[in-house]
């Protein structure tokens, strides 16, 4: 089973060393982080990124902070210290799960090595589970291709790979898997304006691999499936609702009203951690705003002589404004399947299917 040659999040016992996903394809920089204040920072600031892994950081982040803290605990000191965590990135529910999982383990613990302990144990097992659901989540959806086919061409979406989860990934967890049974898979990878996770993350990823992509920009998927036999667009998610309504990275809602229009197979890849049956519908779901500059500017445009080819790098007028809601909605109808690690299935049987583990 393939996994990067590194590894993006790695606990060192007394502190945690992230890839800085920010400084990809670039550099591969690790950060050293021993407070629960940087890492809440290396999740806003996206220096990892993606659900799963924002969980995983998430709760290394608490067992820093319980590390942290000498003496008797005070109840509303850990619940201040899961709320700050919490509060990080909104969208992604694997987070607020994993918050309350954390939670629920240290009740009536007096102190906080022992709470560092229990924390540091949970975080760990996050990752083996986490890779364990990934690799059986991409059977699963490998699976769902037809065997006697040879060759696929697949559209993704932002970055779901080893980057983003504990390793092999979701979305890019089912490209690796039907590599993996021989398959010869193409890649159309959606750059995905305004952080480039797809030019950036997944294009990095797929030729660390050897598998053949190529970098589309977001408006490009409509003229792709009228020029090319499209197999499938495979994207992952922050939040399902229990209508099946999905949030992810912002631009997902065109991707799969397209392909709806040119009868494209969409599928949405999640593990167990990502669905919220506690909400109806997408309509309930917090959408993150970021900074407007992440839209207005872009680094690549630094003068290799000194200063930036445009004005401060900007590629828009000053002042102009931005709107940058991080995530959309797609709504369940635009679903062909979920595909977990617990089957695939369609948007109606999710909270049965839920329910059975
Ligand atoms: O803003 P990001 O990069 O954290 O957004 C990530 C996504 O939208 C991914 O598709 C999602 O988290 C699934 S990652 C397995």
């Amino acid at each position: 089973m393939s996994q990067p040659e590194f590894l993006p999040i790695q606990w060192k016992s007394t502190f945690l060393s992230l890839l800085d996903q920010r400084a990809l394809p670039g550099k591969k920089e690790f950060l050293k982080i021993d407070t629960v204040e940087d890492t809440i920072l290396a999740i806003r600031e996206m220096a990892v990124r993606g659900a799963p892994a924002i969980a995983i950081t998430g709760i290394f982040g608490l067992t820093l902070g319980a590390k942290d803290r000498k003496g008797n605990v005070n109840p509303n000191e850990v619940d201040l210290l899961i709320k700050q965590v919490f509060e990080s990135r909104p969208t992604a529910v694997n987070l607020s799960f994993a918050l309350g999982e954390a939670k629920k383990r240290v009740q009536g613990e007096t102190s906080w090595e022992s709470i560092a302990k229990i924390w540091e144990s949970y975080a760990l097992e996050m990752m083996v589970e986490d890779l364990r659901a990934n690799q059986t989540l991409g059977k699963n959806g490998a699976d769902l291709f037809p065997k006697d086919q040879e060759e696929f061409h697949i559209i993704t979406h932002c970055n779901t790979g080893a980057l983003a989860t504990a390793g092999h990934g979701t979305a890019l967890g089912v490209i690796r898997s039907l590599r993996d049974l021989g398959k010869k898979v193409v890649v159309y990878a959606d750059e995905t304006r305004p952080f480039l996770q797809g030019s950036r993350l997944t294009a990095f990823e797929m030729m660390e691999e050897g598998i053949e992509c190529y970098i589309i920009t977001d408006g490009m998927s409509g003229w792709l499936m009228n020029h090319k036999k499209i197999d499938a667009v495979l994207v992952g998610c922050d939040r399902v609702a229990a209508n099946g309504d999905t949030a992810n990275k912002i631009g997902t809602y065109n991707l799969a009203i397209v392909a709806h229009e040119h009868k494209v197979p969409f599928y949405v890849c999640a593990t167990r951690d990502s669905f919220d049956l506690n909400l109806k519908t997408g309509d309930e779901i917090p959408i993150e705003m970021r900074k407007e500059s992440e839209v207005t500017q872009f680094d690549f445009l630094k003068n290799p002589q000194g200063g930036y080819l445009l004005p401060e790098g900007k590629t828009s007028p000053i002042g102009a404004r931005a709107l940058n809601p991080s995530f959309d909605i797609t709504k369940a109808k635009f679903i062909k399947n979920f595909i977990t690690e617990m089957g695939c299935f369609v948007a109606g049987e999710i909270p049965s299917r839920l329910k059975t583990v």
